[in-house]
């Protein structure tokens, strides 16, 4: 039996937070290279995704072709198979994706059985131009015929992708809109992942809202569908290190594909350490697929929680407060309201060292840190 597709939450590489649309060729193979030296391949991270930049225009007869930039799509596919890894593409239900580049409008099925020619095996379909191309101009004045057309749009690619005879994770990008978690994960649509919010940039206020507006999402996630808070910033832009870290660890808490974002080819160590976090990523890889929940915030400190197979918990307590001086100390865990009784044993996933929660413990966290522990049994 073959394993269904995103059984867990995909894990990779995707272009656009650091390349934007200037990726080339070269860029995508220098990724591949770095998955594999760095170690973050056999730590998971399997697809390779380019995102908008690497279209070109369509022939006579409606085939479309990569850029310049992009000499040979086969090819590509060939050396990123050749690595062990798998490739990922990127297009819009509208006649122009976000980056202006050229959309699959009217031409789903063709691009479906392109992306399968090349050996593609993940697809990013991004509304973009398709909100004034067919949404405004059909239903200009009544958001709901607006919104079924979107669904619409879902469902004519994913057909045409089922039609192309190739497995392919379907990656759903509509910003969040019109509460995606309730549909794209259907049958009819097909969704692997779908977005639930505007775009992340790499800075700690983004992140953190990012991830409030998680909570209370965790019903819908499951092994083959999974809500998608948006690609990896860890490296990029003025990340700190705890930053990083919670950054890091939030998405694992919250069963978040872990695309990274950055140039893997120029990766400082600490930010590899952080992206190959093989006790962190058991958590985000978790075979359950059950997504935390906020269990409490108090003062500047949010308590996490997320429930592992074999009875297992994972505890994130991240101090998101705004005062860089300012750490957590004393914040005193308050076990009840996790649902526990009594101290708990377990690991801190960032230290590796074992440590007992107890209520009278005084946490003291820095500046936008996070402690995230495992506990074996909880009682
Ligand atoms: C949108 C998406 C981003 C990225 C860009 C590319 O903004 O949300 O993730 O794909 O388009 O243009």
């Amino acid at each position: 039996a073959t394993t269904p597709i995103a059984a867990t939450p995909p894990m990779g590489w995707n272009s656009w937070n650091f390349f934007a649309a200037k990726v080339s060729d070269a860029d995508v193979r220098a990724a591949a290279d770095a998955l594999v030296s760095s170690g973050m391949r056999d730590a998971g991270y399997v697809y390779v995704n380019i995102d908008d930049g690497w279209q070109g225009q369509r022939d006579v007869g409606g085939a479309i072709h990569p850029n310049a930039r992009f000499p040979d799509m086969k090819a590509l596919a060939d050396y990123v198979h050749a690595k062990g890894l798998k490739l990922g593409i990127y297009t819009s239900p509208g006649s122009k994706t976000c980056a202006g580049y050229t959309g699959s409008l009217g031409h789903e099925a063709q691009d479906a059985r392109t992306y399968a020619a090349w050996g593609v095996d993940y697809l990013k379909y991004d509304l973009c131009s398709y909100i004034e191309d067919v949404m405004q101009a059909q239903a200009p004045h009544d958001p709901d015929q607006q919104m079924r057309l979107m669904i619409g749009a879902y469902r004519t690619m994913h057909d045409a992708l089922r039609a192309a005879g190739r497995p392919i994770v379907f990656s759903l990008c509509q910003y969040g809109w019109d509460a995606a978690w309730e549909w794209a994960g259907s049958p009819e649509i097909g969704g692997n992942l779908w977005r639930t919010t505007g775009d992340i940039t790499p800075e700690w206020d983004r992140i953190y809202a990012i991830a409030s507006q998680q909570a209370g999402l965790s019903s819908y996630a499951g092994p083959g569908h999974w809500n998608d808070p948006d690609m990896l910033e860890v490296g990029n832009g003025k990340l700190t290190a705890e930053e990083n870290r919670a950054h890091f660890s939030w998405w694992a808490m919250l069963a978040a594909p872990l695309l990274a974002g950055n140039d893997l080819a120029h990766m400082p160590r600490n930010v590899k350490a952080v992206l190959t976090n093989r006790a962190v990523i058991a958590i985000d890889q978790d075979p359950l697929g059950r997504q935390a929940t906020r269990a409490y915030a108090e003062g500047e400190t949010e308590v996490w929680t997320r429930p592992l197979q074999g009875g297992a918990l994972a505890i994130a307590i991240f101090n998101v407060g705004s005062d860089r001086h300012a750490g957590t100390h004393p914040f005193h865990l308050d076990l009840a309201r996790l649902g526990l009784h009594g101290p708990q044993h377990g690991t801190d996933l960032w230290s590796g060292h074992e440590l007992t929660l107890d209520a009278n413990m005084p946490i003291a966290l820095r500046h936008h840190d996070v402690l995230l522990v495992r506990v074996g049994k909880p009682h």
